[in-house]
């Protein structure tokens, strides 16, 4: 779906259906009131009497066919102190959904009821429109390519937002592109993570990779087994070592005019491709999730894809890495046992007492690679780490570890106004590491299950170098959601908090 721009008022819009936003209570003239200059019919149409502006509410109000505007999709917000973001999102995406229903080509999102609504949201209207853009683009997603019976009804052709004066003001028109942009990563990555395992493989996810880096003439370059033998990522390696599928670490340098010799942000992906658990193999039930747990790692390649998308225009003012560590963790001859030892790029060794903690041990050395190549000036991992993490923070949040209180609270707030939420976790280094001791080598890969998500936290702090900046985001809860802008499956959880992050302060992100 195409994302327009149409000013001028509403003498000047024109679509099949124009989205406006009602509170309870609210009548024509107060929810639409721009749109009713040019569509005097909307004041006296007969469903208003059975709709009130209620939470969850939508109806559909007809005017004379012939008419520029004879569609107007009401949408209730309920009252205007209880509308929060999410239900805002969700509101949006419910009304999207219905435009497909109804086979319309071109909608309308009218700005000046969505001005109002900004008001009492206490938000800036460019805030707002990007949410509704990205909510747009998010509700229509679908994965349907193993179906053979498609749905039956496309997505609309294009969504145009509908602003009252004369030109589209900047901030409207960049939040929107910001917006595409976003939606871009997410799909990619909802792509990747949903495709299955005998599709996204390591190699597969890697030549993806190699495509968004070359579509933006952005630096590529991929670590196979050998190269990551040549680099002593011992510990990378062994999870890898039962699988069929060569591992593979892609990375990719997006490098915008002008940040040459700047440091980095550097972005870690875990990308497993599929986690059987290896010889600590995982029970039966729901194994077939596992396919997501790349879900990291594909959340860095969105980000990639959205600043190849932003472009120039709006680019941060430092070089941004995306290193995407895949492999696949399987049982087989070769594979990894409990008990075995082995020493990770930094030096430290590890015994793996449970493969089925694998993922911290791909990142501890993809982590430790991250720093002998680049002086980051922030290193953020993302990973689908631990249930332990699901267990404390329920299923719609990650949590956060992270010693720099800037950059916690910077990806907090960033999480929270974007729909990404995360709630900041501990890194008790010493009762961690207690829990980590190994009576044959520096640590064990897993410790007791009380407090799992914070031992595999310090786990990965082990190769993370004193006083380098550094965030860890455990996703294993929010990868996977079903909701009207998420179609049930994967989630692209992480690319908007993660984009945010490369540029150095909030109020730069939208330029
Ligand atoms: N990929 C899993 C974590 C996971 C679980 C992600 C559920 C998404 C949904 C990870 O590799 C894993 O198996 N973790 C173990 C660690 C344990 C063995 C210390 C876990 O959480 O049980
Ligand atoms: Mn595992
Ligand atoms: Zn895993």
């Amino acid at each position: 779906m195409d994302i327009r721009f149409q000013a001028g008022g509403a003498s000047k819009w024109k679509a099949d259906a124009v989205i406006s936003f009602v509170f309870e209570g609210e009548d024509a003239e107060q929810a639409c009131s721009a749109l009713i200059q040019n569509a005097l019919w909307l004041g006296i149409a007969p469903a208003w009497r059975d709709f009130h502006g209620k939470a969850g509410e939508m109806t559909m109000f007809y005017g004379p066919r012939a008419m520029e505007i004879s569609r107007v999709l009401g949408v209730g917000l309920g009252k205007a102190e209880q509308l929060d973001m999410t239900a805002f999102r969700y509101a949006v995406g419910r009304a999207m959904r219905q435009c497909r229903e109804y086979d319309l080509a071109g909608v309308g999102l009218d700005c000046a009821s969505l001005a109002r609504v900004a008001e009492k949201m206490g938000v800036a209207l460019d805030v707002l429109v990007r949410e509704a853009v990205v909510s747009s683009l998010l509700s229509l997603y679908r994965y349907e390519r193993w179906m053979s019976r498609k749905s039956e009804h496309e997505d609309p052709k294009w969504l145009a937002v509908m602003c009252e004066g004369e030109f589209v003001e900047n901030e409207v028109r960049s939040a929107a592109r910001m917006a595409e942009a976003e939606a871009a990563g997410i799909v990619l990555a909802r792509d990747l993570a949903n495709d299955p395992a005998n599709v996204t493989t390591p190699s597969a996810f890697a030549d993806k990779a190699r495509e968004v880096a070359a579509k933006y003439g952005m630096n590529f370059r991929v670590l196979g087994r050998a190269e990551l033998e040549a680099e002593k990522m011992e510990a990378y390696l062994a999870v890898a070592r039962g699988s069929a599928e060569e591992p593979k670490m892609a990375v990719i340098e997006y490098a915008p005019k002008g940040v040459e010799g700047r440091e980095p942000v550097v972005l870690v992906g875990k990308g497993l491709c599929f986690d059987s658990g290896g010889i600590s193999l995982k029970p039966a039930k729901g194994m077939e999730e596992m396919k997501g747990d790349m879900s990291g790692a594909a959340a860095v390649l969105g980000v990639m894809e959205a600043l190849g998308q932003l472009g120039g225009g709006n680019a941060p003012a430092r070089p941004v890495v995306g290193i995407m560590a895949c492999a696949e963790n399987m049982p087989d001859g070769h594979a990894a046992r409990p008990g075995d030892i082995v020493v990770a790029k930094n030096g430290k060794s590890i015994e793996i007492v449970n493969t089925d903690a694998e993922g911290r041990l791909v990142l501890a050395d993809a982590l430790a690679w991250a720093q002998e190549n680049y002086k980051a000036a922030r290193l953020i991992d993302i990973a689908t780490l631990t249930g332990a993490c699901a267990v404390a923070l329920g299923l719609e949040a990650a949590g956060l570890f992270c010693d720099d209180d800037e950059l916690a609270s910077r990806l907090h707030e960033a999480g929270t106004a974007l729909g990404e939420r995360n709630w900041r976790l501990p890194l008790w280094t010493g009762t961690s590491l207690k829990a980590l001791k190994s009576p044959c080598a520096d640590m064990v890969n897993a410790g007791q299950r009380e407090g799992g998500a914070i031992h595999a936290a310090v786990f990965l702090q082990q190769f993370v170098k004193e006083g380098q900046v550094w965030a860890h985001i455990d996703m294993a809860a929010a990868d996977n959601a079903e909701n009207p802008i998420n179609a049930k499956g994967a989630t692209g959880f992480g690319v908007r908090t993660l984009l945010s992050a490369v540029w150095d302060k909030a109020e730069d992100v939208l330029q």
